[in-house]
């Protein structure tokens, strides 16, 4: 009797400061410096259903998302590290914020307004070379300015960056913000926001790779999927869209109706082979630019469930292709081949070259303000 007594005090504090840490904005908490000896700093989100997300200023990373399964265990279900260094070191993007300019542009190079562009090559998939992810330092290398908010029933964490004229290449000072929230309905949601002061390509998107078995827990093989799709960008042996919108219709990209990652993940056809498995745009059906429901994860044995809301016209299923045994996780764990998969909310992969795909431009005068939600449930 008293022990029990004493439990359900204790449970009652515990409540007590969760709310309270949910009530107010969140502080920062010192995480280390880089090589150059710039502090880093790492911002904690909760909510009172045990929700708890932290994010640190290098690259804007997510470091940790600890969500409850069917039965209330928690586990961390995004892939990372531990420590600064290793992310300095050697990260395939975990958790980070990607930019300038998300997924590939062609050979490095586009033209805008009679002017071209010429940025670095950090990528050459079948041995042709492309610009990746911003370049040699984009945003995921980058410590990004931050403040803790308090929301009305979510805390957040608001990134500021300015990526000078000419860095990576891009033209333009570009004032960026990403502002994380999480709130009571376990939604993490991510805002977009960049301004320019000359014309420029812009496609920001979160490199999350999740697993929603816990990180360091095998393969993702066995996740349900549905995308709301019927078209995806068929790509070229450089990985490159070749400009056509293909129907997903009979091919291994039809997540219209969920099946599971590994049902056709080793398919023959040319597009999987290309592509090494899923790492494919797809050209989401809503088009509108409002918020709507982009795709549905579901995990068997946990029961846990992610859906993925967005603004934007297309989202990357990335299943970890690349990841093969190099890595070894904050938890000790080895990262093999697809034990991680991410869906990366953007304008299509080398849209500054491809004038039929949605316009990745933006113009001094205007805002560009793009949202991602991602849903945590149970089911
Ligand atoms: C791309 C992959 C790439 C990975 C980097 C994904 O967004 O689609 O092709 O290898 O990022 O880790």
């Amino acid at each position: 009797m008293i022990l029990n007594q004493t439990a359900a005090a204790l449970a009652a504090v515990a409540a007590f400061s969760t709310l309270a840490m949910a009530s107010s904005a969140p502080a920062p908490e010192p995480f280390g410096r880089t090589a150059d000896g710039t502090p880093v700093e790492v911002y904690t989100l909760t909510n009172s259903r045990g929700v708890k997300l932290r994010a640190m200023t290098y690259g804007a990373i997510v470091l940790s998302l600890d969500v409850p399964d069917k039965k209330g265990a928690v586990a961390d279900v995004t892939l990372g590290y531990k420590t600064l260094a290793e992310y300095e070191k050697a990260s395939p993007y975990f958790g980070a914020i990607v930019g300038r300019f998300g997924n590939r542009i062609a050979g490095g190079q586009f033209s805008l307004d009679g002017s071209t562009y010429k940025l670095a090559n950090n990528n050459t998939p079948g041995g042709k070379p492309c610009s990746l992810h911003g370049g040699n330092k984009g945003f995921d290398k980058v410590v990004w300015k931050a403040e803790g908010l308090k929301g009305d029933g979510s805390q957040g964490v608001r990134f500021r960056y300015l990526s000078k004229d000419g860095e990576e290449g891009y033209p333009g000072n570009l004032q960026v913000s990403v502002t994380y929230w999480l709130n009571e309905n376990s939604e993490w949601r991510v805002e977009y926001e960049a301004t320019t002061d000359k014309a420029t390509p812009v496609n920001l998107t979160q490199h999350a790779y999740f697993n929603l078995k816990g990180e360091g827990s095998g393969d993702i093989l066995g996740h349900t999927l549905q995308i709301a799709a019927s078209k995806f960008t068929p790509v070229n042996e450089g990985m490159i869209p070749t400009g056509e919108m293909r129907s997903v219709e009979g091919t291994a990209l039809d997540f219209r109706n969920a099946r599971t990652v590994g049902d056709r993940v080793n398919s023959k056809e040319e597009q999987m082979t290309l592509g090494g498995g899923y790492d494919h745009n797809f050209v989401l059906d809503n088009q509108s630019g409002s918020l709507a429901s982009a795709a549905f994860v579901f995990e068997p044995a946990s029961g846990r469930t992610l859906e993925v809301s967005t603004t934007e016209p297309g989202i990357q299923f990335y299943c970890g292709n690349f990841l093969d045994g190099t890595l070894s996780g904050k938890s000790g764990k080895k990262y093999e081949h697809r034990n991680g998969f991410c869906l990366e909310s953007q304008h299509f992969p080398d849209s500054p070259n491809h004038s039929e795909f949605p316009s990745s431009i933006l113009r001094p005068g205007k805002t560009l303000r793009n949202t991602t939600v991602f849903k945590f449930g149970v089911k």
